[in-house]
C-alpha cells in the first residue's frame, strides 16, 4: 500500500504549499523587534519557520475546505495549531525532556540559543497561538473564535498534549507499566488530541453542527493513534538523516510505545488497520476528501 498516483500527487501538491502558506503566516506573524527581545523572536522564528511537514495544518486547511472555509482563515487556524505543535517539540527536545541536539535537520532550539530562551520561545509561541484565534481576522463570528480557543485549549493542556507528554515523562520512572490501554490513553493525548483538534478546527470554521462531525472524529482519531505509532516505528526502523532528528532513543530513555509493547511487525500491522479503519470513516464523501484519504496513508508510511 503506498500513496500512490492522483492522491499522491494531491498530497505532495497540498503538503508543498501549506508548508510555503505557513512559512509566510509565521513571517508576517513574527517581525524581530529592535529592542532586547529580538533573541526570543530570532528564536520563535528558528523554531516555527520551515522544517516541519505541517500535517496539521494540511488537515485544517483540507477539512475546512470541504465545507467551503475561506482559506485565509483556515491557514491562520492551522499557523496557530503549528505554533502549538512547534512550541511542544522544542520543550519536548530540552535537557530535561527528551534531551534532542537534532530536530527538522538541524540544532535543536536549546543548543543554538540556551535553555531560557527555548523555555521562553515555546510560552511565546504557546501564546501567539491563542492571539491568532481571538482575532477577528481568523473568523468574524465570535462563537467560531470561542470554539477554536476552547478546542485548542483543551487538545493542549492537561487533557491533551500536555497530559499526554507527563504520562510518556512518568514512563521512564521505576515501577510505572502501562498496558495496551493505557499507552493508547498516553498517544491519544500526546500526539492524537492535536491532530484529532486538526480535523475539528476546520469543522468548526465551516460551522458543521457537532452531530455532522462524528465520522470526520473518528476518522482523526484513528489517524491520531496511527501517526504517534509510526514515530515509534521510525525511531526503531527509520534513517535519523531523513528523519532530521535523532532516532533509537525511545528503549533507551524507556519509553513505553506499541512499539515497545507489542514488537515492530504487530505495531506496524495495528497503524495499517487503523489507517484503514479511518479511510472508511470518510466513505459518505466524494473525491473532494482524496487529500484526508492520501493523508491517513501517509502517516503510516512516511520516512520523516
Ligand atoms: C513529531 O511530530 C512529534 C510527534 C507528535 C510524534 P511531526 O512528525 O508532525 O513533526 P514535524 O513534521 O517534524 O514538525
Ligand atoms: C513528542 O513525542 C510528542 C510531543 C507532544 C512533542 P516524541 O518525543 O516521540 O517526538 P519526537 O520523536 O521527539 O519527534
Ligand atoms: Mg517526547
Ligand atoms: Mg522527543
Ligand atoms: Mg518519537
Amino acid at each position: 500500500m503506498t500513496v500512490v498516483g492522483m492522491q499522491g500527487d494531491l498530497l505532495k501538491d497540498g503538503l508543498a504549499r501549506v508548508q510555503s502558506e505557513i512559512d509566510s503566516v509565521f513571517d508576517a506573524f513574527l517581525p524581530v523587534p529592535s529592542d532586547t527581545r529580538a533573541r526570543l523572536v530570532e528564536a520563535m522564528r528558528y523554531a516555527a519557520i520551515g522544517g516541519g511537514k505541517r500535517v496539521r495544518p494540511l488537515l485544517v486547511v483540507t477539512t475546512a475546505e470541504l465545507f467551503g472555509v475561506d482559506r485565509t482563515a483556515a491557514l491562520r487556524a492551522g499557523a496557530a495549531l503549528e505554533a502549538i505543535h512547534c512550541y511542544s517539540l522544542i520543550h519536548d527536545d530540552l535537557p530535561c525532556m527528551d534531551d534532542d541536539d537534532l530536530r527538522h535537520g538541524k540544532a535543536t532550539l536549546h543548543q543554538v540559543y540556551d535553555e531560557a530562551t527555548a523555555v521562553l520561545a515555546g510560552d511565546a509561541l504557546h501564546a501567539l497561538a491563542f492571539e491568532i484565534l481571538a482575532d477577528p481576522e481568523t473568523s468574524a463570528d465570535p462563537f467560531v473564535r470561542s470554539e477554536l480557543i476552547s478546542t485548542l485549549g483543551l487538545a493542549s493542556g492537561m487533557n491533551g498534549m500536555a497530559g499526554g507528554q507527563m504520562m510518556d515523562m512518568v514512563a521512564d520512572e521505576d515501577g510505572v507499566t502501562y498496558d495496551l490501554q493505557a499507552i493508547t490513553r498516553l498517544q491519544q493525548l500526546k500526539t492524537g488530541a492535536l491532530l484529532s483538534c486538526s480535523v475539528e478546527m476546520g469543522a468548526i470554521l465551516g460551522k458543521v453542527p457537532v452531530e455532522g462531525r462524528t465520522h470526520l472524529r473518528a476518522y482523526s482519531r484513528d489517524i491520531g493513534l496511527a501517526f504517534q505509532i509510526a514515530d515509534d516505528l521510525l525511531d526503531v526502523t527509520g534513517d535519523a538523516e531523513k528523519a532530521g532528528k535523532a532516532l533509537r532513543k525511545d528503549e533507551e530513555q524507556g519509553k513505553q510505545t506499541f512499539v515497545t509493547l507489542m514488537g515492530v511487525d504487530k505495531a506496524r500491522e495495528q497503524a495499517r488497520v487503523l489507517v484503514d479503519q479511518a479511510i472508511g470513516h470518510l466513505s459518505s464523501h466524494g473525491s473532494e476528501a482524496d487529500t484526508l484519504r492520501a493523508l491517513a496513508r501517509f502517516i503510516v508510511e512516511r520516512d520523516r
